[in-house]
Formats: C-alpha cells, structure tokens, sequence
C-alpha cells in the first residue's frame, strides 16, 4: 500500500518522558505552547524532533505545477511549514486518485479566535484548488473531559462554533461538520474504526505520547483514538461508501501527536496513513512566547470582537518590537521578528509587496509602531467585521445541512 512509503519517520514515543518536552524550555502539546525565546517556538528544532519535514520551496513549486495555481501566502511565507507525505497526495492527485481532507476544533469557547482561522482558511484554499471533500470534527466530548464544563455546555458550543467554521466560507456540497457527541453514536462504522484504533495502542504508548498518568481520568486516555477515527474513510460511510481514501489534514503542530499515533497504526489495520500540514502558531496579543488561546481572554481576538475591542486589544496589549522613545526608533528602528503587530499582519495582509514595505520602513524606523498598529487594525477590522455578518447568515436550516451526513 502506498501509505507506507513515507519520506519521514514517524516518532511514537513509548519512553517514559513525553516527547513533547524540550530540554531548552519550549513545551508544545496539544494543550499547551510555551517558548522562552521571544521569538517563539523554536520550529526547525521541533521538526526534528517529531519527525516531520520541512515544506521546501521543491514542494510548493511541485503544489504549484499539479494545481497551476498560485500557492496560498500562508504556505508561501512559512506560516505552514512542516508536512507529512504531502509529495504522496500530489503523486496520487496527478495519477487520478481521491484524497479528502479532515480538520477539527475544540469547542471550549462559543467564539473562535483569530488563531482557529488559520488552519481552516488553508483547508478553504485546499478545498478549492483540489475540489475535495472536507470534514470537521467538533470534539465537543473532548472538551467536556479536559475542561471544568458539562457534556450540554460543550455540545452547545460546538453549535456556535460550527457556525464560525460555516463563516470561513467553506462548500456546502463538500463539507460535512459534526459534533462528537451526536455523530459517533450514530455510526456504528466509526465506532468499529474506535475501537480498531483503542486495540492498537497501548497505556504505555499513551502515556508517551500525551503525557498521562495514572490520576488521568480514562475518558482522556481513550480519547486519541477519537481524534484519529476521522482519517479513517470508512468512518463516513454516507460520504465514501465504504472506500478507502487517503486523507490530509492541515492543522497547527500542536495536533501532530495524535497523528503521529494515527501513523503508526493505521497500515496495521489496513489503512494508509494520512498526510498532514502543519502550521505555526498565531502568537499570544503579548508575544510569541505562547500561542494565542481561547482561555486568555486578553491575549486573544475573537471572531465575535467588536471594531472598538479589535482596536483596544491592539493598541493596549499587542507586544511592540519598537524602541522605547521616538527618537530611539527613528535611530534604531524596529523588531519586526518580535513585534506582534507585524507578526499578524505576516497570516493576514496578502499584499506581499505591501507586507514588504511596511517590513522595511518598521525596520527602518521610518514607520512607529502606533502606525503599524493602526495598519493592522485597518486589515483586521474589515476581517472580522465581514466575518460576523456571514455568521448571522448561517440559519438553523443551512447549519442542519452541514452537520447531516450525506454525499459529498
Ligand atoms: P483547537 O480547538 O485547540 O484548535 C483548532 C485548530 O486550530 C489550531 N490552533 C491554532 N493555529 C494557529 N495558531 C493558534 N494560536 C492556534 N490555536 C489553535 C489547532 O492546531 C487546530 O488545528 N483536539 C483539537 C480538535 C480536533 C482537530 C482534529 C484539530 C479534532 N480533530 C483534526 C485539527 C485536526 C482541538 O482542540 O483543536
């Protein structure tokens, strides 16, 4: 099976320390990311570590040759960086055969953050330029056993938050969006994909790989497996009638210890091992010290934002690579590697020709960093504005229309 010719090695830790831990200080797992350096995570050191490779320019070039078209600025600036056998899903594309795409989200907030977009905005751009299938899954049963909130708690908000997702703009004929807690209990086949996947790994492997203990409570250590089953086409069978298909999933790397597990099993049930993309994170409004998160409400832009808290939030807590009087900054001129401003506006301005000049001239001292702010609260606010109206488009029926598994 052609899953298993990978150009990478999968690491799945079974030592006893998590292999997510960094001697020098950087943490990245699915539920924290934590960097001492103010730049942040150090990527090229966590590639290493996990195993995956480095999205080159042989790669985007190739992505542009299959598609002929353009490549999305968020793989052309780096932002997605790393990748597992992406070269096998463009080698199966150009020979002819399906690939489809999974993503997901964890409902712990009723509005996504600035940070949640990303991921999806590139699973929008894949789906177009592929026209492929996508799914989401909303682990809403996650969220209820990481976080002090009711199964009714997290269920609603997976509601909301399908609404941000149907927001981004994605294909209603292409994509199905389905909350953990409805679906798995309606699909016998993704509850046998489950249990195949619980069967294949072990306390141990876990423990390795997330970092569990003997105090974590169960529903935790067979949660993986929940995360996994989605990459598993025969979980679908509305959508793919029993096929097996190659998935890819774009996510940020803090998910890649789940796939990692994902890899190592699948082709010993039969299935190919997905592919996946992954991105950096979109920092913390405070630095690039950690990511920007759902639980740290002044660190965060949220979808749902006013303008006025938009500007607020960015005038008063966006982390300044300026210097500390005008006269200095004109001198020396600004940090752009640190300032947050800048930072943000690398995933969200799309002029690169603009994006460059504003580098220079912040560089240069030319540009202060209260106009820097200013251009990129001039970006955002259009963003999440526009943003905010399509998701008070999305009625009852048009959500029930996503989540209803069905052809695709
Ligand atoms: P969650 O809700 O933490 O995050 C949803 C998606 O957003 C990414 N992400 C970020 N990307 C860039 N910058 C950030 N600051 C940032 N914060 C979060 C995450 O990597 C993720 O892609 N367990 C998952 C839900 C899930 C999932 C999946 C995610 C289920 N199946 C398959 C990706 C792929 C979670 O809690 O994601």
């Amino acid at each position: 099976m052609s899953g298993e010719i990978t150009n990478n090695i999968d690491k799945l830790s079974i030592d006893k320390k998590p292999d997510f831990f960094d001697d020098d200080g950087d943490v990245v797992d699915p539920w924290t990311v934590t960097s001492k350096s103010d730049t942040g995570v150090d990527y090229d050191k966590l590639m290493k570590k996990f195993g995956s490779s480095k999205i080159d320019v042989e790669l985007l070039t190739r992505f542009e040759k299959v598609t002929g078209k353009p490549v999305h600025h968020l793989l052309k600036r780096g932002i997605f960086f790393s990748h597992r056998d992406m070269n096998l899903i463009l080698n199966n594309y150009e020979a002819g055969k399906p690939f489809y795409l999974y993503t997901g989200r964890g409902p712990s907030s009723s509005s996504m953050h600035l940070g949640h977009l990303i991921p999806f905005q590139l699973c929008k751009w894949l789906q177009e330029v592929f026209d492929v299938p996508l799914v989401i899954q909303l682990t809403d049963d996650e969220k209820t056993l990481w976080k002090d909130i009711t199964i009714e708690e997290a269920h609603k908000m997976a509601y909301e938050n399908a609404k941000d997702i149907i927001a981004i703009g994605f294909d209603i004929k292409k994509t199905f969006i389905f909350s953990d807690l409805d679906y798995i209990g309606q699909c016998p086949e993704f509850y046998r994909n489950m249990i195949r996947i619980q069967k294949c790994v072990t306390f141990n492997q876990v423990k390795g790989i997330f970092g569990f203990d003997d105090s974590s409570v169960i529903g935790k250590i067979a949660f993986p497996a929940v995360q996994a089953t989605p990459a598993l086409s025969t979980s679908f069978p509305a959508i793919f009638n029993g096929q097996k298909i190659q998935c890819l999933i774009p996510c940020a790397i803090d998910q890649d210890p789940y796939f990692r597990m994902t890899r190592d099993v699948c082709p010993r049930i039969g299935f190919q091992k997905p592919a996946l993309l992954h991105s950096k994170f979109f920092p913390a409004l405070q630095g690039a010290q950690t990511k920007m998160s759902a639980s740290e409400a002044n660190s965060t832009i949220f979808c749902c934002d006013t303008p006025k808290q938009l500007k607020n939030k960015i005038n008063k807590h966006a982390f300044s690579g300026g210097q500390a009087t005008v006269e200095d900054h004109r001198r020396i001129g600004g940090n752009c590697d640190v300032d947050i401003a800048y930072q943000y506006l690398r995933f969200f301005l799309e002029d690169d020709d603009k994006l460059e000049q504003i580098r220079k001239d912040y560089s240069s001292g030319a540009l202060l960093t209260g106009e820097l702010k200013k251009i990129l609260i001039d970006v955002l606010t259009p963003i999440i504005v526009q943003h905010q109206e399509r998701r008070s488009k999305v009625t009852d029926d048009i959500l029930k229309q996503f989540m209803t598994p069905r052809k695709l």
